[in-house]
């Protein structure tokens, strides 16, 4: 199989495609190349080995991208690793009891989906701005501050540990 990766993703306003963007240049730099593309215009997986799948939380749900792009290619997705991580805890400072309910959410999504196993899970911190929602979320939302929680050294670190669950390989140059 192919070690081309393709890097899919799910957003409404731009951060988790950043997200995905960064985790393919750590992939290319750690010697698999990968491709990003928005989930909803993948037409095909052929000529991709492992998958990663990033999308943001949205009412307690996954972008309904994501679940549709899992539902369009289950049977490819399952002879393949995939990988996925979620957008969600967006207050600053750090609020444990917010990360926890992310991470409920995207239990509560992975556990609809039995059929999928995935080889990494992760759940990072999102970016918000209420002048950039739509109505009525921008009147709801005006009193909020402006956030933006991405690790983006948590981030690198997730990507470069995929190459050995890809591969099977040890990342060249880190031996165990
Ligand atoms: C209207 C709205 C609803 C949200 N609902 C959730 C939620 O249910 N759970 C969660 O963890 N994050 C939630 N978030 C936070 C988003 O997941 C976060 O802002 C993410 O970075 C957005 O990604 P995007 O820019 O790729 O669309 C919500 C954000 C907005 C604006």
């Amino acid at each position: 199989m192919s070690t081309r990766v393709l890097v899919a993703y799910a957003t409404r306003y731009g951060s988790t495609q950043e997200v995905a963007e960064v985790i393919a240049q750590t992939l290319n730099r750690s010697g698999l190349p990968a491709d990003v593309m928005p989930a909803r215009q993948v037409r095909t997986l052929a000529g991709y080995g492992p998958i990663v799948l990033g999308a943001a939380l949205y009412m307690h749900h996954w972008h309904k991208d994501a679940i549709r792009f899992l539902s369009r290619f289950r049977a490819a997705l399952s002879e393949r690793p995939v990988a996925v991580f979620a957008l969600g805890p967006v207050h600053d400072p750090h609020d444990e009891h917010e990360w926890q309910e992310s991470l409920d959410q995207l239990d509560a999504e992975l556990a609809r989906l039995p059929w999928l196993t995935p080889v990494a899970v992760a759940l990072f911190g999102g970016k918000f701005d209420p002048q950039t929602l739509s109505f009525p979320w921008r009147q709801l939302a005006s009193s909020e501050p402006a956030t933006d929680i991405r690790d983006w050294e948590a981030i690198r670190d997730w990507a470069a540990n995929l190459y050995p669950m890809f591969t099977g390989l040890e990342l060249p140059g880190h031996p165990a």
